[in-house]
């Protein structure tokens, strides 16, 4: 693939004399404010030249808002990508199947088993072809070489098709499989009985299936891709196509100031606040040591002591929580370590675009901060916000209706949680952050050294990342289908006005 050689990677230096920088020559300094500026995104910075077929678009953007490919029909792609909280949930750990609501407001209505580990990613440029990983820790990856094919790694292994254009379409195939987030518990129906299972081929046959059974979807199918002529040549390669050429469009986003700044070249569009935060931010502060490039992020993993709350990814050798609970659960997330093996990645996490960051939060892989400020100051001293942090300020919607895992291997099965066991599986919430132990072992993976700024340098530096934020960002809701092939609801609900704006075709 062409795209695997991203210009992305290369940044030109441009040297900019803004506005501060000619108040500074007015007082007589000699200094000029030198920013080395990434180049502008482009539409061929983005798969498929940033202008995938209407008819693929139109069939993903209807895909990705369907509970369609939920197990139970009650949760969607939008649900935790809504388009008017930032492409994300809004929460620091969503509730995935089995929830009501969106952002705050997103409560248990069935029986869960508990919260979705990570932090919801933003998708805004998500169709760069810089992004050779997805995932905060990258679990589904390009891999280097001399391939004639690409060669995907993922959690898969093998049964993840290998004819797929890219990691975006690949990454399609997981949100479905997982039964905290799409599939459903064991018992609930045939989809999560075979995630149950981990057979995921039969998951994306049932789902390809059920897609291609509705007459309005397969004539959609039909439309773009002109080698589907019968239902029964639907796979869920199509599906996950349709959804990336949707994301691609849907989630593009490059009108900010910034971007402003990087088609003209003239840093003094932004206040002298926000260009003494640029000046920060490529300078002093080192930001861009790690956000670098147009989309802000060098795709790489890097340990930066970020609190960990809630239940984490269940990969960690401790097994306190066990021992202490009776509960089964393996609480760090021990980040790129999971990934790769590698000791020098454990606790490393992808570098998150930092574009529309102000509508992203909470932040961090964990959601662990609420204000924007705070994790940037978390960069300036970790260990120092890592010992300070108190999980018992964050606000996790309350998991009501519980199931519990029952018991392990091939007689695996759920049922409710006692209400005596309540508060100790609540306890897994801060479960690392309560443990020293656990405590000190991300704080020593952290690679960050302390940058003492002022606190008006730090509030400067905010006022950069503010002009991150693309104004048509803050509210995408027309795409979303008012009515949908399957006939569910769509979610999140449509507004009423959305009605004329997109056309099927
Ligand atoms: C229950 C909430 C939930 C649902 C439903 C969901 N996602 Fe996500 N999504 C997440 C979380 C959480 C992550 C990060 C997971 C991780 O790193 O382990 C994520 C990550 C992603 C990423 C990777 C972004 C990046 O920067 O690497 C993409 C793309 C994505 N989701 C698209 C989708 C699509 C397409 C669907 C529907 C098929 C979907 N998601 C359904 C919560 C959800
Ligand atoms: C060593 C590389 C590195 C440097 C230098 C760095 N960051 Fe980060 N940044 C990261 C990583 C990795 C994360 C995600 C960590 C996590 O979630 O565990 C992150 C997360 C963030 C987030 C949260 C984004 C989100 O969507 O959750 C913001 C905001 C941020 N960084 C701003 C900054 C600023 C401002 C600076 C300069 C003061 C900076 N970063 C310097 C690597 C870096």
């Amino acid at each position: 693939m062409a795209s695997r050689m991203s210009p992305l990677s290369t940044l030109a230096t441009l040297s900019i004399t803004g506005l501060a920088a000619a108040f500074a020559a007015e007082a007589g300094e000699e200094t000029q404010l030198s920013v080395p500026l990434p180049r502008p995104l482009e539409d061929t910075d983005f798969l498929y030249d940033g202008a995938p077929a209407p008819s693929l678009v139109e069939l993903g953007r209807n895909l990705f808002f369907d509970p369609v490919l939920s197990g139970n029909g009650n949760i969607s792609c939008g649900t935790c990508h809504d388009p008017t909280l930032g492409s994300g949930d809004g929460l620091a750990l969503g509730i995935g199947e089995g929830g009501v609501g969106s952002g705050s407001d997103r409560a248990t209505a069935d029986p869960v088993t508990g919260r979705v580990p990570r932090n919801a990613q933003p998708l805004w440029n998500i169709g760069a072809r810089s992004y050779v990983s997805m995932f905060h820790d990258g679990r589904v990856e390009e891999l280097d070489g001399s391939h004639l094919t690409l060669v995907i790694r993922n959690p898969a292994g093998r049964d993840l098709p290998n004819n797929l254009s890219g990691v975006l379409t690949a990454q399609a195939f997981f949100p479905v499989t997982s039964p905290i987030e799409m599939a459903g518990q064991f018992g609930e129906n045939p989809i999560a009985d075979a995630a149950h299972h981990e057979d995921r081929p039969a998951i994306w046959n049932m789902l390809a299936q059920r897609v291609a059974a509705h007459t309005n979807y397969f004539e959609m199918m039909q439309f773009a891709f002109s080698e589907i002529t019968s239902a029964d040549q639907v796979t869920y390669s199509h599906i996950a196509e349709a959804l990336a050429a949707f994301q691609t469009i849907a989630f593009r986003s490059d009108q900010s100031q910034f971007d402003a700044v990087l088609r003209t070249g003239e840093l003094s569009i932004l206040s002298p606040a926000a260009q003494n935060g640029a000046d920060l931010f490529y300078g002093k502060a080192k930001c861009a040591d790690c956000h670098s490039g147009p989309l802000l992020t060098d795709h790489q993993f890097h340990a930066i002591a970020v609190p960990q709350i809630g239940p984490g990814k269940g990969h960690g050798g401790d097994m306190t929580y066990l021992r202490s609970t009776g509960l089964p659960g393996r609480t760090e997330d021990e980040g790129r370590y999971r990934v790769t093996g590698d000791p020098a990645d454990l606790f490393a996490f992808r570098t998150p675009s930092l574009r529309n960051v102000e509508l992203t939060g909470p932040w961090g892989h964990s959601g662990a901060f609420d204000k924007l400020e705070d994790m940037v100051r978390h960069h300036l001293d970790p260990q120092t916000s890592l010992s300070a942090f108190d999980p018992a300020e964050v606000l996790l919607p309350p998991l009501a209706d519980l199931q519990r895992l029952k018991s392990r291997g091939s007689g695996l099965s759920f049922a409710p949680l006692e209400a005596g066991r309540r508060a100790a599986f609540d306890r897994r919430d801060s479960w690392v952050m309560r443990s020293s132990e656990l405590r000190q072992r991300i704080a020593t993976a952290n690679v960050l050294t302390p940058i003492p700024l002022t606190e008006d340098e730090i509030r400067d530096l905010v006022s950069f990342l503010e002009t991150l934020t693309d104004p048509s960002a803050l509210d995408r809701s027309e795409m979303i289908p008012i009515h949908l092939p399957s006939g569910l609801p769509p979610q999140p609900a449509a507004a009423v006005s959305n009605q004329h704006v997109f056309e099927t075709e």
